[in-house]
């Protein structure tokens, strides 16, 4: 069977999460946001709710030189279809007038099963895919998805991401996350992005008030979170409490020091991880653009800390254990941008960079590449992975 999966804004992480959490997947990258998928039986539904970097999933219902063999009523048993609904037609790669002669087919369809049908359109004009706030803010029944790809497809839609929980779940949270901070959805893309199974232990280094954790724990892992500030601890903790309604099996957070990590694991007794994912301290709070010196001062002491960090947390990593890694990029008065030298932090450490995209995306170098309008510097994310 063959599946759309709409990957919205970030293609390169959302597809690195898709294949890392379902490597069985046969890909066809066919346009900047979304590939077409081809697997025996997926379980779509549990994919919706596991990943966080794919908006829809759509089944393949019609595949042909043009539309003009498609028809609806094959497709769909109108039967169990109430006698008025909404429907949305996105169109992803073809052109307007394809699209216009598909809607007008489908509406005569629709009419004639004695349905009253009403198109619900993006509300940003200029789009011509739903977003996934729309799909169910307009209460869409049914939704088909146009697609050129060899042929051209027709893909009935089967599951939306709903981002309404992610945002029920950060208001309950008794601590909030800071304004800058990593957002739900990038959490769960770096745990999928590490691989760690249910059961497995992932720690965050710099826990913070414990988002990646909390996200963690919820997946089905056991979490170790670590901070330096005392603050951070009792907050973490707070978090973690709430969502594991108490269940001190589940969450272990200590105070620490990144860079000295692996003394903390020798001290409490607390056995290798399966992974590592955090996004770290990343330097002072940034108002202002800043100056070339001062982004190389703060570049010098950031690259120290994570050199520290990493050559420590190495020796608490299982084999084949992966630490997921953000480092900000720095964007200067004059807009140039400043990185972290990665592969000097790591180069005399067993750490591999991986690239989840190799053989898929042509090019595709590492890392990845994530910066959202009101945030003042970017991040790249690092997959590393511990082969010895
Ligand atoms: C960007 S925040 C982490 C956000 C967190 N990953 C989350 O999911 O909410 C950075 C954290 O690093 C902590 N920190 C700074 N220096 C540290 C160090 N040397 N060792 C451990 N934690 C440190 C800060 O207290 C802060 O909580």
């Amino acid at each position: 069977m063959k599946y759309l999966v709409d990957l919205g804004s970030d293609l390169e992480l959302s597809l690195a999460e898709l294949i890392t959490v379902y490597p069985n997947l046969e890909i066809e990258v066919v346009g900047k946001n979304y590939v077409i998928a081809e697997a025996e039986n997926w379980d779509y539904k549990e994919a919706i709710h596991r990943l966080a970097g794919t908006r829809r999933i759509g089944e393949l219902i019609f595949e042909g030189k043009n539309f003009e063999e498609f028809s609806l009523s094959e497709k769909i048993d109108f039967n169990k279809v109430p006698n008025k609904i909404n429907y949305s037609i996105n169109n992803f790669n073809l052109n307007n007038e394809n699209v216009k002669k598909f809607r007008k087919k489908v509406l005569k369809e629709i009419k004639n099963q004695g349905i009253k049908a009403f198109l619900k359109k993006p509300s940003h004009k200029k789009e011509n895919i739903l977003s996934p706030s729309d799909f169910y803010k307009k209460n869409v029944d049914i939704e088909l998805n146009l697609i050129k790809s060899k042929k051209m497809c027709v893909f009935l839609t089967k599951c939306v991401f709903n981002h309404g929980m992610y945002e029920k779940r950060d208001k309950e949270m008794p601590v909030k996350r800071y304004s800058q901070a990593i957002s739900i959805r990038l959490a769960r893309i770096m745990i999928n992005l590490s691989s760690a199974k249910k059961e497995e232990t992932l720690l965050d280094p710099f826990c913070g008030v414990g988002t990646i954790l909390t996200e963690a724990v919820l997946m089905g892992l056991k979490v170790i979170g670590t901070d330096i500030s005392f603050d951070c601890v009792r907050d973490s903790r707070k978090n973690l409490e709430h969502i594991t309604n108490k269940d001190r099996k589940k969450f272990n957070i200590i105070r620490s020091d990144a860079k000295a990590i692996a003394q903390t694991f020798y001290e409490n007794k607390l056995n290798k991880v399966a992974a590592i994912v955090s996004e770290p301290y990343m330097g002072p709070l940034i108002k202002e653009p800043l100056t070339f010196k001062e982004i190389m001062e703060i570049k010098k002491k950031l690259e120290l800390l994570y050199k520290e960090f990493f050559f420590s947390a190495n020796k608490i990593l299982k084999q084949y254990g992966r630490i997921v890694f953000i480092t900000p990029v720095f964007i200067a008065q004059n807009k140039k941008k400043f990185h972290i030298d990665m592969y000097s932090i790591i180069k005399n450490i067993d750490l591999k960079i991986v690239n989840p995209l190799f053989g898929i995306i042509k090019n595709f170098e590492m890392p990845f590449y994530y910066k959202r309008p009101d945030h003042k510097i970017g991040r790249e994310i690092w997959v590393l992975q511990k082969f010895k």
